[in-house]
């Protein structure tokens, strides 16, 4: 699979076996567009069903825009087959993002999808002076990249968590030493209009 993961790329990566041009299943990852919002919900759906909109992270997120450039899909051959958004948290009083939901079409995964888009993710995030990231995620899949769960024990999350779960990632050596307290949304609030009905839907339930 060929991989491109930079949004300023004009020409179209090719590779060649026995000399003919090969482009199928082409890897691109780049910044979100609005035309990519009804096939990036349809994959979260099907990725997490309904309770996706009832998970603690989504109070952090709901009627919040993403982190500046830190909304990504991955897209073979033209299909949007992956999504990872990031967005602006104050982890007990300390700048940090929280990663997530992130997720790969059912039928693209064990590609190396997901790593490349959490480590495409992670890269612009050091790019744009980020010196901390949060999750909620599966520890085994996450450790990899270099999240532990000892970054995240004096922080508190606004919902119930399996705590296990809960990891931090330092991109500054330290950051998150001196974190305490809640977790809480700092990202840019979302215009009511921006706002998709079933999230305007779950913010109601939530409230
Ligand atoms: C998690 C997810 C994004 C990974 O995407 P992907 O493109 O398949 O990931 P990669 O190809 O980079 O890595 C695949 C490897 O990670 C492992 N893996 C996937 N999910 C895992 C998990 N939850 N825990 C531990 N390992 C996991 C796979 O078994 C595979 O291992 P292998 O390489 O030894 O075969 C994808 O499985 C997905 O969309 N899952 C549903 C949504 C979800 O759970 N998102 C994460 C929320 S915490």
């Amino acid at each position: 699979m060929t991989y491109v993961s930079n949004d300023h790329f004009t020409g179209r990566p090719v590779s060649f076996v026995l000399g003919q041009p090969l482009v199928r299943d082409e890897l691109v990852i780049s910044q979100e567009r609005a035309s990519d919002v009804p096939a990036r919900e349809r994959l979260l759906d099907a990725a997490f069903g309904p309770a996706r909109f009832a998970k603690t992270c989504e109070r952090l997120r709901a009627g919040r825009a993403p982190a500046n450039g830190l909304a990504l899909v991955a897209h073979v051959d033209g299909e949007l087959a992956g999504t990872i958004r990031f967005w602006h948290v104050q982890a007990g009083g300390v700048p940090a993002l929280l990663l997530g939901p992130v997720a790969v079409d059912e039928t693209q995964r064990s590609l190396g999808i997901g790593r490349k888009l959490i480590a495409e993710g992670l890269f612009r995030a050091v790019q744009a002076g980020h010196r901390a990231v949060l999750l909620v995620g599966d520890a085994p899949y996450y450790n990899r990249f270099g999240f532990e769960r000892a970054t995240t024990r004096g922080l508190d999350l606004p919902g119930p968590v399996d705590e296990a779960r809960f990891l931090g990632l330092e991109l500054s050596t330290g950051v998150l030493a001196e974190a305490r307290g809640l977790v809480v949304a700092s990202g840019a609030r979302l215009s009511r209009r921006a706002i998709l009905p079933m999230e305007a839907k779950a913010m109601r339930r939530a409230a």
